[in-house]
């Protein structure tokens, strides 16, 4: 076990991509699986509160901090086995990893390049972006288990994956330790699915192109809406999306889908798209359309929706969480009341509420 305390690493705001955060505790990282599964194992049953850590870019920390232990996930590196079939530690920083594949002429997870955070995070809520999700390449995960006290693996059906949930989201019971991908070795894309990429490669939907190409072209679209991390550029602190795009049952989708016509008027497209179990929306549409601009400002101009993306809320520099969390609750009310439909918040809330 290595756990280190120095007052830098024990507050919370070096450590998440919005920069917000209080101090915590106690502060330990955890190089290895077996590491993390044994200092895991010793803090729960000293009864300590856990907070793991990996990126950090999907985390809303309060500004009270952490009253316990956040132990940083930091078991890195992957193993390439046959077939594609690649082995990843959970610590190991996602974007790194997808580089390398493509590199190395394996496909697949080329459009979820850019995206922050640890490869360990990505099951938890099923990252998707670009017509992609984990659970397209996800074969199982290696999981320690805080109830039992075990290690098991879980395959990708075990983990029910749906629209940016799993069974592990919202749960802080099972640790994520490794990951498992089958991925494609003739160095292809998946189809390509995703209109705006298809536009920007200059290909039909349903193509498969070099997969570096596609890691390009998606890294293009990332950076011109702020989602790709540069510590120069405010619109990049933040948690990517804060809300999630709301999903209308089928049943109530013909009455949302009237008001929302009723506000903007007949002659405007509602951006719609069929999703599990009815329609989804786009959250940074109905953002924009409630009157919230992209730079739209919080309290004091410290926080504000992102200049290049709506659905961003980002730290201007000298924000607090209670800052942003006041610009996410204008947000969120002014959607339901001008549209009567209610936006969820897509990062984790520790320690702090909407
Ligand atoms: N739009 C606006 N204003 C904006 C941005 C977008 O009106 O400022 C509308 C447009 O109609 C646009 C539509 O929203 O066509 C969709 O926008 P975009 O392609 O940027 O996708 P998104 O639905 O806003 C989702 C993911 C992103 C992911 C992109 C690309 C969620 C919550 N977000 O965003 O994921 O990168 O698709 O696939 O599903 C994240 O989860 O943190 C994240 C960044």
């Amino acid at each position: 076990m290595s756990t280190v305390e120095t007052p830098t690493q024990a507050t919370l705001s070096n450590h998440t991509t919005l920069r917000l955060g209080g101090p915590a505790r106690r502060f330990a990282e955890a190089g290895t699986a077996e590491l993390l599964v044994e200092l895991v194992r010793e803090l729960d049953d000293a009864g300590e509160p856990l907070l793991l850590l990996g990126g950090g870019s999907n985390l809303v920390v309060g500004d009270a901090g952490f009253d316990g232990t956040v132990v940083r996930v930091a078991n890195s590196g992957w193993q390439l086995g046959d077939n594609g079939i690649l082995d990843v530690e959970a610590g190991q920083n996602w974007d790194e990893f997808v580089a390398a594949t493509v590199e190395a002429g394996v496909g697949g997870l080329e459009c979820l390049s850019g995206i922050p955070g640890s490869v360990g995070a990505t099951p938890i809520q099923n990252v998707g972006a670009y017509g992609c999700e984990i659970a397209d390449s996800l074969l199982s995960i290696d999981l320690y288990d805080r109830r039992t006290g075990e290690r098991r693996t879980l395959s990708a059906a075990e983990l029910g994956f749906a629209y940016r949930t799993s069974v592990l989201k919202g749960t802080d019971a099972g640790v994520v330790l490794k990951v498992r991908f089958g991925l494609k070795v003739d160095g292809l894309s998946s189809p390509i699915r995703y209109a705006e990429l298809a536009r920007t490669l200059g290909v039909e939907i349903g193509t498969r192109v070099p997969a570096a190409d596609a890691r390009a072209a998606v890294l293009e679209l990332r950076r011109g809406k702020g989602m790709v991390l540069d510590a120069g550029d405010h619109d990049t602190w933040s948690a990517g999306s804060f809300f999630t795009n709301p999903i209308v049952p089928a049943a109530d989708a013909p009455a949302v889908l009237a008001r929302i016509t009723d506000v903007v008027g007949p002659d405007v497209r509602v951006p719609e798209y069929p999703a599990d179990g009815g329609v989804k929306l786009s959250a940074a549409w109905l953002i924009e359309r409630a009157g919230f601009a992209k730079g739209h400002q919080g309290p004091g101009g410290r926080v504000s929706l992102s200049t290049k993306h709506a659905l961003a809320l980002t730290n201007r520099g000298s924000a607090s969480t209670a800052d942003l969390l006041a610009l996410a609750a204008e947000v969120r009310d002014g959607v339901i009341a001008r549209f009567g439909v209610e936006l969820h918040p897509e990062p984790l809330l520790i320690n702090c509420a909407l």
